[in-house]
């Protein structure tokens, strides 16, 4: 492993799995990195709570206590800049961030969104794949952009979509394939595999044309 690991800020709302899930890879070896830092504007989060039981840079700032979504922004990026992240992964922050903040770590941001992207930006996924009566679900990690759930897509993973699912079976089979697609794609980014550009994702140096897939074995198809 190298001297300096690749260092990570996760930004997170909710219970945290996916950061767990990235501890977890780290720990066991398979990815070759650090959590810098958990950032959040939920202080009651699971995710924060998983941050300090971890021993791991903790801050949550709540939007209430500043005047505006600009300032919020610029003081909770101060905070992530300070852990000099080389990747900032999205895993469930619910909040839009603001364009002055994407610019400060342009092409080092990604998010996970628990749908098969372009299909289904925004909430309740899971309910929207069903009542469409698709018969595929999934979920998408892509480089962010100034625009809520969109930006290049960089992997996806993808279920069927089964007769007895409502939206909460459907999302409780995504999840651990959704926690892979993660550990996976921090893997390309962390060993300079995968890069993100400005508006695509290079793939061994080359403008992938389309998202990688995961396979049932934790890697990428095409890796
Ligand atoms: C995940 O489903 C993620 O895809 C979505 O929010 C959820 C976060 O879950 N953006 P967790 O907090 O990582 O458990």
């Amino acid at each position: 492993m190298s001297q300096t690991p690749y260092r990570i800020a996760v930004m997170a709302s909710g219970r945290g799995s996916n950061l767990q899930a990235l501890l977890q890879a780290i720990s066991v070896g398979t990815l070759p990195a650090r959590i810098a830092g958990v950032f959040s504007d939920k202080p009651a989060s699971g995710a924060i709570a998983l941050a300090r039981e971890s021993g791991l840079p903790a801050v949550a700032l709540s939007p209430r206590a500043y005047p505006s979504r600009e300032d919020h922004d610029e003081a909770l990026f101060s905070e992530i800049e300070r852990v000099q992240p080389d990747l900032i992964v999205c895993a469930g922050y619910m909040r839009i961030i603001t364009e002055a903040a994407l610019r400060r770590f342009e092409a080092r941001m990604i998010n996970i969104h628990p749908s098969l992207l372009p299909k289904y930006p925004g909430l309740d996924t899971h309910g929207r794949a069903i009542a469409a009566g698709d018969r595929e679900h999934g979920a998408s990690v892509h480089a962010v952009i100034p625009a809520l759930d969109a930006g290049p897509l960089l992997g996806q993973v993808r279920i069927s979509v089964e007769p007895g699912d409502d939206a909460a079976r459907l999302a409780r089979r995504l999840l651990p394939r959704e926690h892979a697609l993660l550990v996976a794609s921090v893997g390309l980014l962390a060993s300079g595999r995968a890069q993100i550009a400005s508006d695509h994702v290079l793939f061994d140096g080359r403008p992938l044309t389309a998202p990688l897939q995961l396979g049932d074995d934790n890697r990428f198809l095409e890796a």
